[in-house]
C-alpha cells in the first residue's frame, strides 16, 4: 500500500511561518525524490493560504476537527464543507486532545465522520489508549470500542484512514515497541473488518513522537501504512526526513 504521511500543526503557525512551511515542503516535493502521498493539516486559519501554496503539487490539505452540521447556528465551529471549500481533502477527528479539550465522544465522533463523508472528505479517525490503560493491559479493548464507536455503518476503505495515536506517546519522545505497534494494528485490520468495505485497504497511520530517527523503523512496521506526525511537521527537514523514510 502506498503509505500516507499527514503533518498535523495542531494549534501552531501563523501565516508567515505556515506559508513559509508549506512553500519548503512544495519545493522539495517538486525536487522529485519518491515521495509518500503527503497531507497538511494546518490550523483553519492558514488553510486557504497553504491551500494556494500546494495547488498543483502533490502535497494534499486536511482540516484538524469538523463540526457534525455542515451550516448553522454553531459559533466558532467549522464544517466539513467549509473544509471541503477551502481545498481539503481530509479531516482528523477524534484526535485525544479533542477528546479530552472537547470532552469528545465516540457517538459525537461518529457524527463528525458522517458528516465529513457527506462533504466528500477522508476521515482520518484517531483512536489510542492512555498509560494507566495500556498498564491495564487494556490497550486493544480500548482501541476496539473507539472503532465500535465512532465508525458508522457503510463507509469504505477510500473514505477512511485510521490513526493509532497511543496518548502516552503524543508529544513524549517515548513510542511502543514495533511489536507492540504491530499488535495494535494488526487488531485494528480486524475490528475494520465486516465494518468497512474493503477493510485490507484501510491505511493504518501510526502518531506519536515520529521522528526522523524513527520514522524508518516505525514504518517498516507490519500494517503501518503511514504516519500522523505532530512536532516534527512543523519543522520542513524533518517532515521531509520522515517522508523520505517512508518512500
Ligand atoms: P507528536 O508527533 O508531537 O508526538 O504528535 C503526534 C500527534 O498527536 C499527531 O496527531
Amino acid at each position: 500500500m502506498r503509505k500516507l504521511i499527514a503533518g498535523n500543526w495542531k494549534m501552531n503557525g501563523l501565516k508567515a511561518d505556515g506559508v513559509a512551511l508549506a512553500k519548503e515542503l512544495v519545493r522539495r516535493a517538486a525536487a522529485g525524490s519518491p515521495a509518500p502521498d503527503l497531507l497538511l493539516c494546518p490550523p483553519a486559519t492558514l488553510l486557504t493560504l497553504v491551500a494556494d501554496v500546494v495547488a498543483g503539487s502533490n502535497i494534499r490539505l486536511g482540516g484538524q476537527d469538523c463540526h457534525t452540521r455542515q451550516r448553522g447556528a454553531h459559533t466558532g465551529d467549522i464544517s466539513a464543507a467549509m473544509l471541503r471549500d477551502a481545498g481539503c481533502s481530509h479531516v482528523i477527528l477524534g484526535h485525544s486532545e479533542r477528546r479530552t479539550d472537547h470532552h469528545e465522544s465516540d457517538a459525537l465522533i461518529r457524527a463528525k465522520v458522517k458528516a465529513a463523508r457527506e462533504a466528500g472528505l477522508v476521515a482520518i479517525l484517531c483512536v489510542g489508549e492512555t498509560a494507566q490503560e495500556r498498564d491495564a493491559g487494556r490497550c486493544l479493548d480500548i482501541v476496539s470500542r473507539q472503532i465500535a464507536g465512532s465508525l458508522p455503518e457503510g463507509l469504505s476503505a477510500a473514505e477512511l484512514v485510521i490513526a493509532y495515536e497511543p496518548i502516552w506517546a503524543i508529544g513524549t519522545g517515548r513510542t511502543p515497541t514495533p511489536a507492540e505497534i504491530a499488535a495494535v494494528h494488526a487488531h485494528l485490520r480486524v475490528a475494520l473488518e465486516g465494518r468497512v468495505a474493503g477493510a485490507a485497504s484501510v491505511r493504518l497511520l501510526y502518531g506519536g513522537s515520529v521522528k526522523p530517527n524513527n520514522a524508518w523503523e516505525l514504518l517498516r512496521i507490519a500494517n503501518v501504512d503511514g504516519a500522523l506526525v505532530g512536532g516534527a511537521s512543523l519543522d520542513a527537514a524533518d517532515f521531509w526526513a520522515i517522508a523520505e523514510a517512508a518512500a
